[in-house]
């Protein structure tokens, strides 16, 4: 039997997919997994391709040319760990293992290091797409090392989704770096994500949109400058029927508390501690946490009076600062998730080209869109930009768009329509906007209650004053 040029270790669908989508590009592949039932739905799926299946740990690894290349697919935390402890006593030096979770980086730098000795290089990949990216092309982010990547560079690319500047992977940058990027991807995921569920709040409560329209809606703004996977699927989404009551649309019966499995809050937290403002991210998840509390909502919601819908601005007027807004807060999402990563970068030398980066979520991923040229253009002018903002060219992108943003949020507050991330991109727009902010005097009150000192404008040095 031809030795497999590459191993996967997980065949849940997201495994499986990629082994099929390897398959298809002529890469001769094996499978395993604990699940017995599993080793025979890949065989079933791949037959007439390159596929196998092993029954056991010892025999996949010795299916596999050298240097070995093994992804896991996984869920992320023990698991992880205990399969590299499987799988570590038949592997050599210079064998590759690569992990395909949604790890947290932390993880993976131990990781790394618990295999340095070894010469077995282990890189953290994150994998964006879900299933039918993964099976039709997902966006890849490897960190670990750059002589690891070149040893996977050619299978990558060739089941990479493709775009107008090539396969969307590249290597990342060392160490934890690739699943450091993909956090902050699912961190502006979250933030994306929540400005579409605000705009549907304002198109719904305040325009009073019905699920046809906003399908017409979504679809035209995906026609134009929004272009980008999640408006495109929410466009869908309003068509959907309820197979369980065809006269109804699913969306309408979905209860409204949104689930998570975590990346939101790591970006947040890892932004919190980086000095990072990241609210838009921050706003997202605990707007998930609020959506959680559906029975003391339900139990406030009978205290107030229903909410009024006041037709201040005419519906096609509406429809169009919506639009906008959802530009605007959409860019903030960018903005705060790229300067974070370029933050992380710099503290943890990951050393990551923010320009290839970008590059390669403008396809296959969850966050790919037609606004990612435009980023990408700014970080190609100026590979160290920290934050896009100060990209004259795209400033003025959203300059353009504050006016349609507020008249959005105006409508909101009288329809009592919380929109969190909408008004905190406002808010971080306005306020990274001011060279003479409000801050001066919270120095002023530190200093009174704890002598904590002060600089001044007019002077260099550290100053303390007796307060009254
Ligand atoms: C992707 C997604 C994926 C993530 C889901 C669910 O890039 O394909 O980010 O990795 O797991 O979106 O995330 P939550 O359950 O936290 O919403």
């Amino acid at each position: 039997m031809q030795k497999a040029q590459f191993g996967m270790i997980g065949l849940g669908t997201m495994g499986r997919n990629l082994v099929l989508n390897m398959a298809d590009h002529g890469i001769a592949v094996c499978g395993y997994d604990r699940n017995v039932d599993q080793q025979k739905r890949l065989l079933e799926e791949g037959k007439d391709k390159l596929v196998q299946a092993a029954a056991t740990m010892q025999a996949f690894v010795e299916s596999l040319e050298t240097p070995r290349r093994i992804m896991m697919l996984v869920p992320a935390g023990k698991i992880v760990d205990a399969v590299i402890d499987e799988i570590k006593p038949f592997l050599q030096a210079g064998d590759i293992l690569i992990d395909g979770g949604n790890s947290h980086y932390t993880d993976t730098n131990a990781r790394v290091a618990k295999l340095q000795d070894t010469g077995i290089h282990f890189t953290g990949m994150g994998v964006s797409g879900g299933e039918d990216g993964a099976r039709l092309g997902p966006s890849m982010m490897p960190g670990g090392n750059a002589a690891a990547y070149a040893e996977l560079k050619n299978i990558l690319e060739k089941i990479a989704a493709q775009t107008d500047e090539g396969p969307c992977v590249t290597f990342v940058g060392n160490g934890s770096a690739g699943h450091y990027t993909k956090m902050v991807h699912n961190g502006i995921e979250y933030a994306i994500m929540q400005l579409i569920s605000e705009v549907y709040a304002i198109l719904k409560n305040a325009a009073g949109c019905d699920n046809d329209e906003l399908h017409k809606i979504f679809t035209d703004w995906n026609n134009g400058a929004l272009q980008s996977f999640l408006v495109e699927i929410t466009a869908k989404i309003f068509l959907q029927p309820d197979d369980l009551d065809a006269s109804k649309r699913l969306v309408d019966v979905i209860l409204d508390r949104a689930a998570q499995k975590g990346t939101g809050l790591w970006t947040s937290v890892s932004a919190l501690e980086l000095h990072v403002p990241a609210a838009a991210i921050d706003e997202a998840v605990a707007a998930r946490d609020l959506s959680g509390y559906k029975k003391e909502r339900s139990i406030i919601n009978d205290f107030t009076p229903a909410t009024k819908t006041v037709n201040t601005t005419d519906k096609k007027q509406l429809i169009q600062f919506a639009h906008d807004a959802l530009y605007f807060g959409m860019a903030v999402s960018y903005i705060q998730g790229l300067h974070l990563l370029q933050k992380a970068s710099d503290t943890y030398k990951y050393e990551i080209n923010m320009a290839e980066v970008v590059r390669i979520w403008k396809g296959g991923c969850i966050i790919r869109s037609v606004m990612l040229n435009d980023i990408r253009k700014a970080f190609v002018n100026d590979a160290l930009l920290q934050n896009l903002l100060l990209d004259k060219t795209f400033y003025a992108l959203l300059e353009q768009k504050r006016d349609a943003l507020v008249n959005v949020l105006k409508t909101g507050m009288d329809n009592k329509i919380g929109m969190p991330v909408l008004s905190s991109s406002l808010n971080y727009f306005d306020m990274f906007s001011t060279g003479r902010s409000a801050s001066n005097l919270i120095q002023a009150q530190r200093d009174f209650f704890g002598a904590h000192t002060y600089e001044r404008i007019d002077k260099e040095g550290s100053f303390h004053t007796n307060w009254n």
